[in-house]
């Protein structure tokens, strides 16, 4: 496994974009959204913005960093294909400004970035799913040229877990925790007693000669068609094979299909207990926001 030299092999077609823009439209109408006028209540300095990119879509919202709720519209835009660096940075400098209007957020209100590869010190260090112009690429100084804020970026599966450890399913749960994240791509975070071990990248384990994740992301299920049940078997087998490397007592699976987890999480066969996320959807964008301000507090 090595993620420095990922191929974007993987980066979704088209019609994969498209049905998992469809699947996650669908989750979206379920979820109430926050009013803009809700932010009013929240004390200054203790907001930061999530932006969450995915293969398929960018969401991106306020969040009340002492509670991790959304204090703004939740906003989705398809990602940009190809998904190249300023085509991105365009993008998501839209919502920002659009956020911060709406919350009348100063330039001091950090931005926190979950994106779907490795990364460390702000510089993105693989390119699995996204355009290769990522790899080695200093994201955080080129969003903050053009954000004009503070800006952090992380890999969206640690984000994503660190808030279903703070506010979801993963409360008080001590011992090695997994969350998993499935979209695009198959997102790990590695958790022992509360604490994050970052950029663990089991997607790219190799499972039958090729990268695992190919089989047991959410995309695969579409991509191949597959009925939940055949597809539940290769998460299955895919979740076997790290516990069988980390003995985890728990695995917390998130993303658009924790919303069907009665689909697939009866029909794995892991010996740790398995859970859906509570966090569902905004996952990503909490914990992007949540390591943004840790982030600056460490800086500071
Ligand atoms: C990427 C990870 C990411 C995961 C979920 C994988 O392909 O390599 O960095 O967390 O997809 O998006």
């Amino acid at each position: 496994m090595n993620t420095q030299t990922h191929k974007n092999h993987d980066q979704p077609s088209e019609d994969v974009i498209e049905l998992l823009a469809a699947a996650d439209t669908e989750d979206l109408a379920a979820e109430p959204e926050v009013a803009a006028t809700t932010a009013v209540s929240v004390a200054p300095g203790r907001l930061a913005i999530g932006v969450d990119i995915g293969g398929s879509g960018i969401k991106a919202a306020a969040v009340d960093l002492d509670t991790g709720a959304l204090v703004s519209t939740r906003h989705r835009v398809p990602t940009p294909q190809p998904s190249a660096p300023t085509a991105v940075i365009d993008v998501i400098a839209k919502l920002i400004r659009s956020i911060a209007k709406e919350v009348g957020a100063g330039p001091d209100v950090a931005v926190g970035i979950g994106f779907p590869a490795v990364v460390i010190d702000g510089i993105t260090k693989s390119a699995a799913n996204v355009d290769h112009g990522w790899l080695d690429f200093d994201a955080d100084a080129a969003f903050e040229r053009v954000l004009k804020r503070p800006v952090h970026l992380v890999n969206d599966a640690d984000a994503a877990g660190v808030a279903e450890m703070r506010y979801g399913a993963g409360v008080g749960r001590m011992g090695t925790v997994f969350t998993i994240t499935l979209g695009t791509g198959f997102g790990s975070a590695l958790f022992y007693n509360g604490r994050l071990i970052p950029n663990l990248e089991l997607g790219h384990m190799e499972i039958r000669g090729r990268d695992a994740e190919r089989r047991s992301a959410a995309s695969a299920r579409i991509k191949r068609s597959l009925s939940w049940k055949a597809w539940a078997m290769d998460l299955d087998e895919h979740l076997l094979a790290i516990e069988k490397l980390f003995s985890p007592k728990l695995f917390i699976v998130s993303g658009g299909v924790s919303k069907r987890s009665e689909n697939f999480i009866p029909r794995l066969t892991v010996r740790a207990e398995v859970v859906p996320a509570t966090l569902l959807n905004s996952a990503g964008i909490v914990g992007a926001a949540m390591a943004a301000d840790e982030r600056e507090h460490a800086a500071s």
